[in-house]
């Protein structure tokens, strides 16, 4: 769907793939088509819940498959240069299924020692519980994955950049370590997009995200995709979204598609806005230490620049007194909400307390413990930039941060 999109840039591809004009109305946005069930030809659909769905019977039950999926997973598709994409209700959907699809009991699973909290409990507690075993690796340090690798490694999970620390894996780097391992690799690019990195391009095997952040960009609607190879894309779809049924809503494939046609240009102004606040918390007194992709100052700055073709939205800083800060926070921000999530028109902030996510989330062995604290200290603030004037969002942290 939406014609012959090869050699078009990003925002053409944003704007047009995976829909075509309505051949019966003309219209040029796409319906949303609420129905649950399909009408089919006499012996083309029976009773099983799964395998109905092929080239002749394109939709028969919507949990299996609906147009707005399928106009979105085009869309995916197309911006990640993948063979296909799969959505899901949300995020962690798309990760657990993927999980679930590929890792059966006795295999081992590589994750980053530092992750999307949802994501680390995921894999510590459920996976562990179902028998397959789980191993943490500082996905920054090549040497770190080599010594976590096991002869029944089938998969390596990273995020990059990292929540909420962001860190970087260098995702060329570790596709080559883990494919001369005989394993598979997948990258959440949540906190990128397809817009500032492309994990397949790189070598990665699968890419997850998070529609609810960047991709869908105004905070109004949950949503999951996994990308990769159109056959594993296929079993992931017959079995997982059809058995777990965690089927992405008409209403959110519709709104996910919208949001994904202004996708690269308001990348394009999370970042001109995230690099003027970084560029202000860095040169402010009472800021101790700034995490941005985009700051020379970042460990990892040559490989932001190799990897990322903007440094997106997202900022960790460190003040002199974090409990003083964070009392003020609610007083004297205008602008900036406190809230959990990214990625939306609204800027927020959060803060993160290392102690509380070692023993809720990350329970790591000191090794890792120590690497941790050595990037993020005891605690830090997180920022999602949004698309206020950068000079508000300046005004807003500059009156919190003159308690301190
Ligand atoms: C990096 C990352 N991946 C996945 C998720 C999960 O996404 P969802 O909330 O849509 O389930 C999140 C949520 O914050 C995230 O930050």
């Amino acid at each position: 769907m939406g014609g012959d999109l090869a050699g078009l840039g990003v925002s053409t591809v944003a704007v047009h793939a995976g829909v075509d004009v309505d051949p019966v109305m003309r219209a040029l946005t796409p319906s949303i088509a609420t129905s649950v069930t399909f009408a089919a030809e006499y012996g083309t659909v029976g009773f099983s819940a799964a395998g109905t769905v092929d080239d002749a019977v394109p939709f028969a039950y919507a949990r299996e498959g609906h147009p707005n999926a399928a106009q979105l997973e085009g869309r995916l598709a197309a911006l990640e240069g993948a063979e296909d994409a799969v959505v899901f209700s949300t995020g962690i959907a798309a990760i657990s299924g993927l999980l679930l699809q590929l890792l059966h009991p006795g295999d081992h699973l590589l994750v980053s020692d530092v992750s999307y909290a949802g994501t680390a409990e995921f894999t510590r507690g459920f996976l562990r519980g179902m028998g397959i075993e789980v191993g943490v690796a500082d996905m920054s340090d090549p040497d770190d994955v080599k010594a976590g690798l096991r002869p029944t490694t089938r998969l390596v999970y990273a995020e990059t950049p990292c929540n909420p620390v962001l860190k970087l894996a260098d995702i060329a780097a570790l596709a080559e370590l883990v494919h001369a391992h005989g394993a598979q690799l997948c990258i959440d690019g949540t906190f990128a997009t397809p817009v500032v990195t492309r994990p397949l391009d790189l070598g990665a095997d699968y890419v997850v995200y998070s529609l609810t952040k960047y991709m869908s960009g105004h905070g109004d609607a949950l949503g999951g995709a996994v990308l990769g190879p159109a056959p594993a894309m296929d079993s992931l779809r017959r079995e997982v979204g059809v058995h777990l049924g965690a089927t992405l809503s008409p209403f959110n494939c519709w709104l996910i598609l919208r949001g994904l046609e202004t996708l690269p240009i308001r990348m394009a102004a999370y970042a001109a806005g995230a690099t003027r606040l970084a560029a202000f918390l860095q040169d402010h007194p009472k800021v101790t230490r700034v995490r941005y992709p985009g700051l020379a100052s970042h460990p990892q700055y040559e490989l932001a620049r190799r990897q990322m073709r903007s440094p997106s939205g997202m900022i960790a800083f460190h003040v002199n007194d974090h409990q003083r800060f964070g009392q003020a926070l609610s007083d004297q921000l205008r602008v900036f909400s406190f809230a959990p999530s990214l990625g939306l028109s609204r800027s927020l902030i959060l803060e993160a307390h290392t102690g509380d996510l070692q023993r809720t989330t990350f329970q790591l062995d000191e090794d890792h413990l120590r690497r941790y604290r050595e990037w993020a200290g005891d605690a830090f603030f997180r920022l999602s930039i949004g698309l206020e004037d950068p000079e508000d969002l300046c005004a807003d942290l500059d009156r919190a941060l003159s308690v301190l």
